[in-house]
């Protein structure tokens, strides 16, 4: 039995642009692959692709050419979603529920049982501090609320997979803090992680491996361990420029 828990091949997404109905490659022949409780970032500049790589692997957008699993069934499957968690880019909210009401609405949307509902909500607050809120209008919550609650509501169904894009935006220096804490008790619990992010020091304490997108291409792949223990790289910064600058030079 494989233990992959991604598996990409040949994965590409074009866009059309409204003016002139003109196609560009946003992805482009992704080949990919993450093992099971491996914790996997996913980097690259502004637009390089990463945040349609994880829809694409949500089955939120379909692919132009090129296919994904995601534990074993095609991207989108019901059966996988029902096992991953997902933080998007920029989270939505019921406005007008409180914390602890929208996460019981997101463990509804999963089946849970209510007890279960309600004492998960309650864990799940008090992982991202959040227990003195959870009474309060979602309208009243500053930006870093909305972030640890979106982090909240995507364990919801305690997944076996989880995909976070750019879990630190917008948070504090003790919220990332919090978000590296909780990554590393995700990862102790052998969780499969995949998340994009651009705090390369963050990214470099808690990935076992990045891969690194540039112009929708992959065009770097490496274990964290191997880049910063004798890869000939002073850290993760260094090896991330090389990567951006050798464009299409997939290693
Ligand atoms: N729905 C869409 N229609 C047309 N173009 C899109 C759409 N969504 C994204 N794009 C374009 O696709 C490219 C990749 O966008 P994407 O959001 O995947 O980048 P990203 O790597 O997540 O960037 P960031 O770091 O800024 O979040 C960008 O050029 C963007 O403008
Ligand atoms: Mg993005």
């Amino acid at each position: 039995m494989t233990n992959s828990v991604i598996e990409t091949s040949s994965l590409t997404k074009d866009h059309v642009s409204h003016f002139l109905r003109k196609r560009f490659r946003v992805v482009d022949g992704l080949t990919l692959t993450v093992e099971r409780s491996e914790t996997f970032g996913l980097l690259g500049l502004n637009g390089a692709g990463k945040t349609t790589t994880l829809k694409l692997l949500l089955g939120l957008l379909r692919p132009t050419a090129g296919s994904a699993t995601v534990l074993g069934f095609p991207a989108g499957d019901r059966r996988a979603l029902a096992k991953i968690g997902f933080l998007p880019e920029n989270p939505y909210f019921y406005s007008y529920l409180t914390g602890s009401e929208f996460l019981d609405f997101a463990g509804l949307t999963f089946g849970i049982a209510k007890q279960e509902r309600r004492e998960r909500a309650e864990q799940l607050l008090q992982l991202v501090s959040m227990s003195h809120a959870g009474d309060t209008p979602i309208r009243k919550y500053s930006k870093g609320m909305m972030q640890r609650l979106g982090i909240a509501q995507s364990l919801m169904n305690d997944p076996e997979l989880i995909f976070w894009d750019e879990p630190t935006s917008g948070l504090d220096p003790i919220g990332r803090r919090d978000v590296r804490l909780i990554l590393h008790k995700l990862k102790d619990r052998g969780k499969t992680i995949f998340f994009n992010s651009h705090l390369l020091p963050d990214v470099s304490e808690i990935c076992d491996r990045v891969g690194v997108l540039h112009k929708g291409k992959l065009v770097g792949s490496e274990k964290v361990s191997t880049v910063t223990g004798g890869g000939g790289y002073q850290n993760l910064e260094e090896y991330f420029l090389e990567c951006v600058n050798c464009e299409g030079a997939a290693r």
